[in-house]
């Protein structure tokens, strides 16, 4: 079944990017690199040179231009008259609203500046930010911004012990914090952690302040001396903040992603490069018009695509954007479309797990709320599945909107592969071609690069690009090892498996370490998944290579059932029906040696925080070892319910 999805032409009219970016992007890639930094970011300064490379891997993208991140994300939109456009419809978990113009931000941000320099934060000092989904988050960053600060902005679900680390790492010696955060309608306490993170006993902490933001209104141990209170601090500065320009290649920020190793990679991005393409990405894959839509990231601030796409690519555009401090089901499963019905959002930019859910918890919940304001939609963070982009489209996209299935990384700071709605012939599950100005190819093992269809082998981007990392955070040789070195170093090795279709669309196959050998046959953990999930019995599923004797790894797949074919299985277990069914579909989908060996049904996945399942630990159940560490799982017990499940 081939179903076209081409853009309309009403779309194709209005789009902010036209098929010709693709040919000024080829013919001049400096040039076009140019024109963006020019077009969408104010600078104080203008640079000099485009790009300097001679120092490779460390790229120095605008250099010799002088601006800052700040005064670009919301100064510039007061100063061209647009002070009274909404930049955040605020929703709070319980129902609570804020509505904060560019005007309001402006003041907001000038006060919270001048907080920190009042307490002793100046250009280059870390500043570390451990807060909800609450306005304060996105205004503590744009102060660090704007002095020059870079921020360390970590995850609100992590535990004391991660962001100790953190805070060592960057030496931070300060950090912005709230007394608790709303997490389905229940105040859970963060100002805790902190003071946990601090009192570690085993070294001196850097921090010399903890300023605390008011949300829950519980009770919170304090430090005289070291921990204020946000509002009796902010509150009472002056409204307006004189801002410095930075050079273009100031360190914006740091934020912690996990590696290979144990220890986190403080990815560290730039200001002008980042902020250039986090910009243009977010005005031509986004499509984001300012004047018009009302647009919605559902990430938390916590990851870079909180960063890149709730903070500095549509601030930096003037969006008007909606900000939601809760989760899908809280206090019920149509939040999401209660909140898209009520502002009217026109584009929603989401992660393909949600979708999952969604499907799960089944069409008729969206169905009862009005989303024929939705004219984008986008996903990231991993490949979707046809079946779920099938299901995004229909049932929340009416049919007709347009889906961007967006590739990047923590690293890569902005969007790289994806398709421009109002030109890309749309293919569900691929995120297809590199954006005009990104170079991408794929490796076989010998680092050769190949084009024919079906063969799977490494993602790698080619060419420098502004919003890239410019380093691990203290660690040069990691950076270089990491990166720069697996195919040498023209290579930047994204850890990705893909492979190409038979149009030229990229389809991206999991990392590399989710990339399974079965009888030396390269398998995909990702492809297998989505052939399961197009059974119609399944609803989300999660597949590991488990070491076999014969086979070298063996395909085990673990699925959740949906309602109605665990209502009518009378037998889910090994030797069932319903499961041979399934091995069966899988290799009917991709074929015979794709067929797991074994499929266990279970009622829930282990996944960490941000959504991502987390295979080490389903590996260990497969291979029969004792389960590894479970901390960074959003519900620990996951796995005791995996492993009784299974023994029934
Ligand atoms: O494996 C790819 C997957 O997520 C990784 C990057 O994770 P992180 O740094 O946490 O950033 C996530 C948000 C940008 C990538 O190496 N990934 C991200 N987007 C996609 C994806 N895999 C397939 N398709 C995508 N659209």
């Amino acid at each position: 079944m081939s179903q076209s999805y081409a853009p309309s032409p009403e779309f194709t009219e209005q789009a902010n990017g036209q098929a010709d970016l693709y040919e000024q992007a080829e013919s001049d890639f400096e040039g076009f690199w140019a024109a963006q930094a020019r077009e969408r970011i104010t600078w104080s300064k203008d640079f000099e040179e485009t790009l300097d490379w001679s120092d490779a891997p460390f790229a120095k993208w605008f250099v010799g231009g002088e601006l800052n991140a700040s005064v670009n994300c919301v100064d510039r939109h007061v100063d061209a008259g647009n002070g009274d456009r909404v930049a955040i419809h605020f929703e709070g978990e319980g129902g609570d609203t804020r509505t904060i113009t560019y005007a309001d931000l402006q003041k907001l941000v000038a006060q919270a500046a001048n907080a920190l320099e009042e307490l002793g934060v100046s250009t280059g000092d870390r500043v570390a930010i451990y807060l909800p989904m609450v306005p304060e988050a996105v205004v503590a960053m744009l102060a660090c911004a704007r002095l020059g600060a870079p921020h360390s902005v970590v995850f609100g679900g992590f535990s004391a012990e991660a962001l100790h680390t953190r805070i060592a790492d960057a030496d931070a010696k300060l950090v912005i914090t709230a007394d608790g955060q709303f997490r389905r309608g229940k105040p859970s306490p963060l100002k805790a952690a902190v003071d946990a993170a601090i009192d570690h006993g085993d070294d001196e902490s850097p921090v010399q302040t903890v300023l605390v933001v008011r949300r829950t209104e519980e009770d919170v141990r304090w430090v005289e001396g070291r921990d204020l209170w946000w509002h009796e601090v902010v509150d009472k500065q002056p409204e307006t903040h004189e801002a410095q320009a930075f050079d273009s290649e100031h360190p914006l920020f740091i934020l912690y992603t996990s590696g290979t190793t144990g220890k986190p990679k403080g990815i560290f991005h730039t200001t002008g490069g980042y902020l250039t393409q986090t910009a243009y990405t977010n005005a031509v894959v986004h499509d984001l018009h300012p004047e018009s839509d009302v647009y919605w990231c559902t990430a938390d601030i916590g990851w870079v695509t909180g960063h890149s796409y709730i903070v500095y690519g549509p601030l930096a555009n003037g969006a008007t954007q909606v900000l939601y401090e809760g989760t899908p089901d809280t206090p019920h499963k149509g939040r999401f479309w209660e909140i898209v019905d009520t502002y009217d959002v026109s584009i929603l930019y989401t992660a393909p797990t949600a979708i999952r859910t969604f499907m799960k918890w089944g069409d008729d919940i969206p169905a009862k709320y009005d989303l024929s304001s939705l004219r984008v939609l986008g996903t990231v963070g991993e490949p979707i599945n046809p079946e779920a982009w099938r299901w995004y489209r229909e049932h929340i996209g009416g049919g007709s909107a347009p889906i961007v299935d967006t590739w990047w990384q923590t690293e890569t700071g902005a969007i790289m592969i994806s398709p421009l709605p109002g030109v890309t012939e749309l293919e569900p599950g691929s995120a297809q071609k590199p954006i005009p100005g990104i170079s991408a190819e794929i490796l076989d093992d010998e680092g050769k690069p190949f084009t024919e269809p079906d063969k799977v082998g490494y993602l790698v981007l080619t060419k420098p690009w502004p919003s890239m990392l410019r380093g691990i955070w203290g660690d040069e040789q990691r950076y270089k090892d990491t990166y720069w070195s697996r195919f040498g170093p023209e290579y930047y090795f994204a850890g990705d498996g893909a492979k190409y279709d038979g149009e030229g669309n990229i389809w991206l196959l999991g990392r590399v370490d989710d990339v399974m050998n079965v009888s030396g046959h390269r398998l995909s953990t990702a492809e297998i998944e989505s052939a399961l999930v197009s059974h119609e019995a399944v609803a989300e599923a999660a597949v590991v290579g488990a070491n076999d004797e014969t086979t070298g790894q063996a395909v085990v797949a673990f699925v959740i059932l949906r309602e109605e074919a665990r209502e009518q299985a009378d037998e889910v277990g090994e030797g069932s029906d319903l499961v041979q069914e399934m091995r069966n579909h899988v290799a009917k989908e991709i074929g015979p040696i794709a067929k797991p060996r074994t499929i266990m049904v279970v009622s829930e996945l282990p996944k960490t925080r941000s959504g991502k399942i987390m295979r080490r630990l389903l590996k260990d159940v497969a291979e029969n070892r004792e389960v590894g560490d479970v901390t960074t799982l959003a519900d620990s017990s996951v796995m005791e319910q995996i492993q009784s499940g299974l023994q029934k």
